[in-house]
């Protein structure tokens, strides 16, 4: 039983991460880290100092067989020793706090960077997993101040055991008998912290799932995206109750540890009475068997709140170690989360082609999501030529968006590759190669920011932003006539967010997005349904503008209008994740075939046109 208690105590102990939140706090700021520990050490001689010279100063007053004049002098130096010891103490004292502070806040704003840093890092595999966001919410959660939280929690600890020692000692030289019977108090009590800290810490973690689900109804009810649904179908009533019931479950359950606790508390609060007057009773038989002083008995009347005072700061220095080690657990687990897409160690440069010879191609390429059964994409081949606009089409479900993600090298295929310009993307670096593609996604993200910096955004590596460049962009995705209408042009702040932020329509929101992409130095341009909120004008027109101002780049565009695929140089159709149709506009309209089928109306229309 004993030994089971033990291991438990050891692997609890074991799996503390001292050694390596030391190594990081170490990292960012040795400097500062040296400072707090010194004056954590100062600190507490000082206190010893002062309180062992305020005991000599009571032996000296008790013994009264020395000299008049030698007796005032040894007051007046322990008096002068004890003094000037207590105000240093409180000096030092507050220096450690203020460097503790500055410590702690720079140490959590780096750790915060370098959680972003890793978090942007990771490749998109890492979002098809729930796993990921509850790695991802406890890290975030920890949110870089428990560190070096730990790191003061153990400083305070040793230095709580240091100061406990100290009086311990002090009372010691009363009675002997007095350590033991404080040490049978002190252990009981250190056990039942770190129990009831441990069960906290893992009702939490058990609990982040039921968490993450909770904050995401309380997001449905308060964000500004669902707004529009959640009156017009009225479901905020539903979606709150959810929340509730959730929350009540995991209230209840916090609760109900805390109830354990306070009950145990209490406990402990007896212990340290019976504690007391144990310890009192040891002295009074000492005093009726003349081993005990006046002195003796005032001195521990001083000592022992101080010492239960000093244990109270140990074990709340002990749960801040445990509490927050559970989270830095979370921190580490996510910096030891490696992209699965392997770089490359000899990166190849990017090849540019001649004018007609380049080309975006896809070989034999076969994929499945990470954690799903069901093979997306099977067998693609195909080519997007330089100069050529090509067309993606299929109905949903049918892969297209998929084939965009493998062409960004957001995920790798299964088997076969994608290839720019010949060469197999594998062997590019990865920022080098996203650069000369230029996406708008189907579920393209719409930025808080100015018309500017929107666009900008699409090269954000640029020395120098251009209006000039910027204007064109805007140009060629038709966004330049709404934009100009703005007071502040491109200087306009974009969404309600944000104090004098403009809402756009979808439609000028998809040409925002599109001109993003025309600013990228892409080779290559993909749209994946760029076009689906555009009216037939600007839809025509930027056709009109991509094919004309194409030159050396090509472009991959998916619709499901055949007023857009039409104007295509080539066209392949996606069935069930496999290419089962290519050629010509013209080629597979007359053809019987998954083209004409979708299309099927639209392919009469213009037939009756002509
Ligand atoms: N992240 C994902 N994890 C697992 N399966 C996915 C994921 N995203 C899409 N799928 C599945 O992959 C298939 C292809 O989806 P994809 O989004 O590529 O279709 P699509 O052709 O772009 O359709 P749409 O015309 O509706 O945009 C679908 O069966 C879909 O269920
Ligand atoms: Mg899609």
């Amino acid at each position: 039983m004993v030994r089971s208690k033990l291991s438990y105590y050891y692997s609890r102990i074991s799996d503390l991460r001292f050694g390596r939140t030391l190594s990081l706090v170490w990292s960012i700021e040795p400097g500062k880290t040296v400072v707090v520990i010194l004056l954590v050490v100062a600190e507490t001689t000082l206190l010893f100092v002062s309180l062992y010279a305020l005991k000599m100063l009571v032996d000296v007053v008790s013994n009264f067989e020395l000299e008049s004049l030698e007796y005032r002098k040894r007051i007046v130096e322990q008096v002068i020793l004890a003094g000037s010891a207590s105000v240093l103490h409180g000096i030092v004292n507050s220096f450690s706090a203020y460097f503790s502070d500055l410590q702690s806040t720079i140490i959590s704003e780096k750790i915060d960077d370098r959680i972003h840093r890793h978090t942007v890092g990771l490749d998109m595999a890492f979002y098809e997993n729930p796993e990921y966001f509850n790695t991802l919410k406890l890290a975030k959660e920890a949110g870089g101040s428990r560190p070096n939280a730990i790191i003061m929690g153990l400083i305070n600890v040793i230095s709580g055991m240091l100061k406990i020692s100290a009086t311990a000692m002090i009372i010691v030289t009363i009675d002997w008998r007095l350590l033991p019977a404080l040490l049978a108090f002190i252990l009981p009590m250190l056990a039942v912290r770190i129990y009831f800290s441990e069960k906290q810490n893992s009702l939490r973690v058990r609990n982040t799932p039921l968490e993450r689900q909770a904050s995401y109804f309380g997001q449905l009810i308060t964000s500004e995206v669902s707004a529009k649904e959640i009156r017009s179908y009225s479901l905020g009533g539903y979606f709150k109750e959810k929340y509730f019931r959730i929350r009540t479950r995991l209230v209840a359950e916090r609760l109900r540890i805390s109830l354990q606790s306070t009950l145990s508390e209490a406990g402990l609060g007896s212990l340290i009475s019976l504690s007391f007057f144990v310890c009192i009773y040891f002295i009074a038989m000492g005093a009726i068997e003349g081993r005990v002083t006046p002195g003796d008995i005032a001195i521990f009347l001083l000592m022992f709140p101080m010492f239960f005072g000093y244990l109270q700061g140990l074990m709340g220095s002990i749960t801040t170690v445990y509490s927050n080690n559970i989270y830095v657990k979370y921190i580490f687990d996510l910096f030891d989360l490696k992209s699965e897409l392997p770089e490359t160690e000899h990166p190849l440069p990017i090849p540019y082609a001649d004018r007609g010879s380049g080309s975006l191609s896809l070989e034999n390429l076969t994929f499945r999501y990470p954690h799903a059964e069901e093979v997306v994409l099977k067998d693609i081949s195909l080519v997007v030529p330089q100069g050529k606009v090509v067309a993606l089409v299929g109905l949903n479900g049918s892969g297209k968006s998929t084939l965009i993600k493998l062409i960004a090298r957001l995920y790798d295929p299964d088997s076969g590759s994608v290839k720019l310009n010949g060469v197999d993307i594998v062997n590019f670096k990865l920022e080098e190669y996203r650069k000369q593609i230029g996406i708008v996604f189907q579920d393209f993200y719409k930025y808080n920011v100015t018309v500017a910096e929107n666009i900008s955004l699409g090269d954000i590596g640029r020395q120098r932003h251009d209006e000039a460049d910027i204007v064109y962009a805007a140009e060629q995705a038709g966004a330049h006539q709404f934009i100009e209408q703005f007071g502040s042009k491109y200087d306009t702040m974009m969404g309600r967010v944000f104090e004098g932020g403009r809402e756009i329509s979808i439609g000028q929101w998809q040409k925002l997005a599109t001109a993003r992409a025309f600013y990228s130095p892409a080779q290559f341009f993909i749209l994946d349904e760029a076009t689906s909120a555009l009216d037939a004008r600007s839809e025509h027109d930027l056709f009109a503008s991509l094919k004309a101002n194409l030159g050396n780049r090509g472009a991959l565009v998916i619709s499901h209008r055949y007023s857009t695929v039409k104007h295509a140089d080539y066209i392949y159709v996606l069935s069930n994740g496999e290419i089962v149709q290519e050629g010509t506009c013209q080629e597979l309209t007359m053809r019987e075939g998954v083209f004409t089928s979708i299309f099927q109306n639209d392919v009469l229309l213009d037939e009756n046109e002509i």
